[in-house]
């Protein structure tokens, strides 16, 4: 489903958030807002590049997989987030695959205008750049987990990124589930679901319906 744009739309999005109202005036002709389905494939990996898109609800998850179907999650994007700008930047085919996680309200802007607008404000290229650090930030975090950290160290990083801070509490008040954390990981479900066992009956994770609450007790190494 797709639909017009209001300024007052593009005036959330933080990559928009330096733009004067003539700039957002004239983006508007060329942003489409989509709607997504739970579990739709918004683009594939190998996939040729065309638009870039910003999440304005719902979660994504950025993914790769092999042939038997085995699935690495690289990252999940929320609200205010973009991807597809890596193809976009230097026209190579898609890094990764990008499905919804929920049902999802997306912006999309076509290569050509996305360049346009970049070369048009320096400060729109800052913020892309600033999104392009973070994730390599992220990515670098990632691989130093799986290089040092044991199953038990990256569960409990995971739990610590992804909790929020409640009434003075970490919580992971977003759905979880053990396949998703293993994915996340580079572990399997079975040890993930053992770990998450270990940690909650040695009181360092607490299981309260649909959220985790992550103890102060849990400490990671280094
Ligand atoms: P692109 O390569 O065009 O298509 C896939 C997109 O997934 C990519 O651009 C990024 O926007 C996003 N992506 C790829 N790798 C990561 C990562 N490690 N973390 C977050 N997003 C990523």
């Amino acid at each position: 489903m797709a639909g017009p744009v209001s300024i007052a739309v593009l005036k959330t999005v933080p990559l928009f958030a330096s733009l004067g109202e003539e700039q957002l005036r004239m983006l508007t002709a060329m942003v489409t807002r989509k709607s997504a389905p739970r579990s739709t494939t918004i683009m594939a990996g190998g996939d040729p590049t065309d638009s870039l898109y910003i999440v304005l609800s719902g979660r994504l998850k950025v993914m790769m997989s092999d042939s038997e179907g085995k699935e690495v999650i690289l990252a999940i994007l929320g609200p205010g987030e973009f991807f597809g700008e890596m193809g976009l930047i230097d026209d190579e085919p898609r890094s990764a695959t990008v499905v919804t996680i929920e049902s999802c309200e997306l912006l999309s802007i076509a290569k050509r205008e996305f360049k346009k607008a970049m070369a048009e404000n320096w400060q729109m290229t800052e913020a892309v750049m600033r999104g392009l650090v973070k994730r390599l930030r992220e990515a670098d975090r990632k691989i130093g987990s799986l290089a040092l950290l044991d199953v038990y160290g990256r569960v409990a990083r995971l739990l610590l990124d992804m909790a929020e801070n409640v009434d003075g509490e970490k919580v992971v008040t977003k759905r979880l589930p053990k396949q998703e954390i293993a994915k996340m990981i580079g572990a399997s479900r079975e040890m993930v679901s053992r770990v998450m066992k270990d940690l909650q009956t040695n009181g360092y994770i607490e299981i309260r319906g649909m959220t985790i609450v992550v103890r102060d007790t849990i400490v990671l190494p280094g």
